[in-house]
């Protein structure tokens, strides 16, 4: 009964006009019977007839009512109506004997051995989750007092330069990267205006550090703007030597540089202090953890994050992509000559890695347009490369 009042209380509710009807006849009803009975007998007909039909049709809507908004009235079933659990093993197990043990054709298979081969790297977890040293930070740079024909000789020598440095002659050195070298001109441009929409106006009055600082074209170039309290970090010896080489070769004194991984989960503590604004250029899309990158970016910030990635635009999003994407990539970091760590790389698309710095605590992105003039980087213009803001 409880659960017919409750349907009648539903339509009552969604109904309030044939309610208001109803009271309005019975109010009619009472007072006709003394006054002109016939009319009374009218209105009586008329609610009868009117119940009728309002009964069936709460009859038909309750039959209609998906089950979860029924209302809780069922028993349990007697137990003879129950389902069977089968006990035959062999229907059990029939779909994983579907075909021979070491048959492949029905199926997908992923080994490791072929998808990575040589380049799989076994990892501890403890490589991951022991807590980092404090860093152990130089500032002294090893080339001080050496003749600049020797630095220059050395610089030279060298292959694979990713920038000029404001130095023409590393253009000419084997294997120099030019695409890479533009998109790092394009990059510091981009940087001026990322430090303009952050308010930082007297970059030389703030503290930075670079992270992933790679030759150090980004410190350099912030040392040359007068900003002294700059550090650099890099996991990779041959990029750390060739920061301090270009000092040396450009004069350059102050900042200090220090050896880190950024996989370690709680590498920001290692540093030991904090920066007004935080450079992660290039460097989030090499994590195979990107939002724990992003969460100790967010601990080491005072007030901006400039984050420049690898943003591979994808058709917009639909139903069941969600809100940005995360790719896969197969990488490898040098961590010195002759040791490559080969890793699975999550590089987060433009929309995901704004969302990963807005889940990691930053309440405000933005993205820096690439220059119309000047060197400009396909990159940056197609967008498989953008410059965030990460205001805290
Ligand atoms: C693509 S480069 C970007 C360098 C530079 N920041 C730029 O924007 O051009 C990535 C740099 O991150 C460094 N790196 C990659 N994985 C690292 C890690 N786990 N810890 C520290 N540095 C890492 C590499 O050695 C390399 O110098």
């Amino acid at each position: 009964m409880s659960a017919e009042l409750t349907a009648l209380k539903t339509v009552a509710r969604r109904f309030p006009l044939a309610v208001g009807g109803v009271a309005v006849l019975v109010t009619a009803s009472v007072v006709f019977a003394f006054i002109a009975p016939e009319l009374s007998l009218a209105c009586l007909a008329v609610l009868a007839g009117g119940s009728l039909v309002g009964l069936l049709l709460v009859v038909e809507r309750t039959r209609r009512l998906p089950a979860a908004s029924r209302p809780a009235t069922a028993r349990p079933l007697p137990p003879e109506t129950l389902p069977v659990v089968t006990t035959d093993r062999d229907a059990a197990t029939r779909f994983a004997t579907a075909s021979e043990a070491g048959d492949t054709e029905d199926r997908a298979v992923w080994t490791r051995d072929e998808v990575f081969g040589e380049r799989f790297c076994e990892r501890s977890l403890d490589e991951f989750c022991l807590p980092s040293e404090p860093v152990a930070w130089d500032d002294t740079n090893p080339y001080l007092g050496r003749p600049t024909d020797e630095l220059r000789a050395e610089a030279m020598s060298q292959v694979r330069w990713r920038y000029h440095h404001g130095l023409p002659e590393l253009r000419e050195t084997e294997g120099f990267y030019s695409a890479y070298s533009t998109r790092v001109d394009a990059m510091l441009d981009m940087i001026d205006r990322a430090l303009v929409i952050a308010g930082v106006t007297a970059p030389s009055d703030r503290s930075f550090v670079d992270i992933g600082a790679a030759e150090g074209y980004v410190t350099n170039w912030l040392l040359d703007r007068g900003v002294s309290d700059v550090d650099a970090i890099e996991l990779n010896i041959s990029n750390i030597s060739r920061m301090w080489l270009i000092r040396a070769l450009k004069n350059q004194k102050g900042g200090r540089i220090g050896r880190v991984d950024l996989e370690k989960a709680d590498w920001a503590r290692s540093l030991g202090r904090r920066y007004d604004v935080t450079l992660a250029l290039g460097v989030i899309y090499h994590m195979e953890n990107p939002l724990l990158f992003a969460r100790n970016l967010f601990e080491l910030t005072d007030q901006v994050a400039l984050v420049e990635s690898d943003t591979p635009v994808f058709p917009d999003n639909v139903h069941f992509r969600g809100w940005g994407n995360i790719y896969l990539h197969r990488d490898q970091v040098t961590l010195e000559p002759g040791n490559i760590r080969y890793l699975t790389e999550m590089r987060p698309d433009r929309q995901a890695l704004a969302e990963l710095l807005l889940a990691a605590g930053f309440r405000e992105v933005h993205a820096v347009v690439p220059p119309t003039e000047g060197t400009r980087s396909a990159y940056f213009d197609n967008g498989e490369k953008s410059l965030l803001v990460a205001l805290r």
